[in-house]
């Protein structure tokens, strides 16, 4: 099971967003060091009510490996991402990794997407490849995920399975060139924002399957307005990707 994808890749860093999570955060990271003891932990916490970031501070205080970053406001999945990121590329971290702290992405299967790195840019755990599966979600769910990556997939032309999910393994160059500071959307949306990012780009991708598990504690983040924001922004990627195809036809960019 290889911990360090690559001697030349570097150091792992898994990034946690968590809000309100303190039954979660602690077991989560437990496993993760089972798995994979090498790796190190940034808990990016926006201010929970339930004391989930004093939590994750005497974590970090017993162990170096792990990080926390306090934020002020639930300002949203993808804004604790970048900032996260952001602080993972001044350290020179050369793998990061996106993980939910609710054990729906399970620590033991992060070798899959650590295994795949050194043959691509960026690494997505797959729900809906061969071999990939979830595991207790009401059929509504299901449906809304297969609906919004199949919409995605066909409003973007992208051949990704999964675009919404939020298991990855990222090269800490390929961050780099996503331009984050550009980064705008807020909810889960930043998934295919930054997987749409990473492909415009002609980044290798690849999928390899997980299994993605319901939490038993807490409560999702998901809501109308998430949903809404990420229809909003596919749409309009999507026609301008249309729009510069007529204009390359127009411009005999294209035969
Ligand atoms: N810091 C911070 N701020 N963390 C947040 C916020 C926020 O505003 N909103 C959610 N999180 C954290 C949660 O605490 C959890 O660790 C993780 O982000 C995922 O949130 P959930 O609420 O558990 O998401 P989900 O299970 O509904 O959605 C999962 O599936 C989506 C669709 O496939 C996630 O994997 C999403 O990333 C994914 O897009
Ligand atoms: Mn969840």
């Amino acid at each position: 099971m290889a911990q360090q994808p690559d001697q030349e890749l570097g150091q792992v860093l898994v990034v946690i967003p968590t809000y309100n999570e303190r039954d979660n955060i602690g077991k989560i990271v437990k496993r993760l060091h089972t798995a994979l003891p090498d790796v190190h932990v940034l808990v990016v916490d926006d201010g929970s009510p339930d004391g989930t970031g004093q939590l994750a501070d005497e974590m970090a205080a017993a162990d170096d490996r792990v990080h926390v970053m306090h934020r002020t406001e639930k300002a949203g999945l993808g804004a604790a991402y970048v900032a996260g990121f952001q602080w993972a590329l001044d350290r020179n971290y050369g793998v990061i990794c996106e993980m939910d702290a609710d054990g729906s992405h399970a620590p033991e299967q992060l070798h899959r997407l650590l295994d795949a790195l050194p043959q691509a840019d960026l690494v997505l755990g797959s729900r809906w490849v061969p071999g990939g599966e979830v595991v207790n979600w009401p059929t509504q769910r299901k449906l809304l995920s297969l609906g919004g990556s199949l919409y995605s997939r066909l409003a973007l032309g992208a051949n990704i399975r999964d675009m919404t999910g939020g298991y990855r393994a990222f090269r800490a160059d390929t961050l780099r060139k996503l331009n984050l500071a550009s980064v705008a959307s807020a909810g889960y949306c930043f998934q295919i924002d930054l997987l749409w990012r990473t492909l415009e780009l002609g980044f290798r991708v690849r999928e390899v399957p997980i299994t993605f598990l319901e939490r038993e504690f807490g409560e999702s983040k998901m809501s109308g307005n998430i949903v809404r924001e990420a229809l909003i922004r596919v749409t309009k990627w999507g026609l301008r990707r249309r729009g510069n195809q007529v204009k390359d036809l127009f411009t005999g960019k294209r035969k």
